[in-house]
């Protein structure tokens, strides 16, 4: 066929991820080679270990990709690799090899923001454009909301002050001995609980400002299940109890991001609401950003579940950046923070 294909490469954090594209936004491939099992008993991602199991994962998945496309190399238009933000040592891995394969097939290589992407993955199932829009991504390492003007304008409108949403849930679930990653583990006991059991802060609820704060909801929830350094003591961690716990804590997280992004729509005049990063996989918030966009009248597009947590077809954002001739240089660095 006529069509043009591209590579994209994604390590920002500690999946190995490669995807092949074509220029009408189809995905060919969508490897992923998750590192959960070896981060599992840390509670955490641990940057050392995840930049060796890159390197060592990172040629067969590539590989995969371009197997299970089943296109020939010479349809390739382009690499694209995510250069930032995410883990230094991850990010190098797979930008050294973006840029190994384009130099070696003299092909043009793209970088992309991770954030971005995950915005971008919204696009993939709506089938159509999705901008201008506002954006809530939520992830493991991020809690922003931005003005998105079009695929290669972002504006930041406000982002968490302290922890990130998936950070939250991975704290909480190992707080209540549940297992990483701990999104999905505390939405699965969530089901089994009553939301209404423990009465969680929603913090900045009643702020004007685009921002958000989850540390302060890690912490009591500690108390609830460990008790009070004050003394109070909680009450035995049952089985019940746990899925209490999770259910209340889901929930408190769920309105705080509902009700900011409202807010961010009535602030803006957007009609619009993007969803996208790991976070957007639970589907509590899922189900209740869309109740609210009915209250509202707006549009929701929430990330396709697949494309939610990371991974390399929602790097398609580099055919917009080739469209518009953003081709990186092959000795472009990486980022580790927002900033480019
Ligand atoms: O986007 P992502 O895969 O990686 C980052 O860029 O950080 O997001 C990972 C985060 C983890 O904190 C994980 O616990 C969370 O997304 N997550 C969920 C769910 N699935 C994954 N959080 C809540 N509910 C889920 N179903
Ligand atoms: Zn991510």
């Amino acid at each position: 066929s006529s069509k043009r294909y591209l590579l994209a490469i994604e390590t920002s954090c500690d999946e190995t991820a490669a995807s092949v594209i074509a220029d009408d936004f189809s995905i060919c491939s969508n490897v992923v080679a998750s590192q959960a099992k070896l981060h599992e008993r840390f509670g955490g991602v641990v940057p050392e270990i995840a930049s060796r199991a890159h390197l060592s994962r990172i040629l067969p998945v590539i590989a995969t990709g371009l197997d299970e496309a089943e296109i020939k190399r010479e349809q390739l238009a382009a690499i694209a690799a995510t250069d930032g933000p995410g883990l230094v040592g991850s990010l190098l891995v797979g930008l050294t090899a973006a840029k190994t394969l384009a130099a070696a097939w003299e092909l043009p290589l793209v970088t992309v923001d991770h954030i971005e992407a995950h915005l971008f993955a919204c696009r993939l199932g709506a089938g159509r454009d999705v901008f201008p829009a506002v954006g809530l991504v939520v992830s493991g390492g991020h809690t922003n909301l931005y003005r998105c003007l079009s695929a290669f304008e972002f504006e930041l409108l406000g982002s968490t002050i302290d922890d990130a949403a998936g950070e939250a849930f991975d704290k909480a679930a190992r707080i209540l001995g549940l297992p990483y990653p701990g999104g999905p583990s505390i939405s699965a006991a969530a089901a089994n609980g009553d939301s209404a059991a423990i009465d969680f802060p929603r913090p900045m609820a009643n702020s004007d400002r685009l921002e958000f704060s989850f540390s302060g909801l890690k912490t009591a929830i500690l108390y609830a299940a460990k008790g009070h350094p004050n003394g109070t003591p909680a009450p035995p961690l049952t089985e019940q109890r746990v899925c209490d716990l999770a259910a209340s804590f889901q929930q408190a997280v769920v309105d705080v991001l509902v009700s900011k992004s409202a807010q961010a729509i009535r602030q803006t005049g957007k009609r619009r609401l993007l969803l996208g990063g790991g976070v957007a996989a639970n589907r509590s918030l899922r189900e209740q950003l869309g109740q609210q966009a009915e209250r509202d009248g707006f549009e929701l597009i929430v990330a396709p579940l697949e494309f939610c947590t990371d991974n390399a077809a929602m790097a398609a954002l580099a055919w917009e950046q080739l469209g518009r001739g953003a081709v990186a240089s092959l000795d472009c660095d990486v980022r580790s923070g927002l900033v480019r």
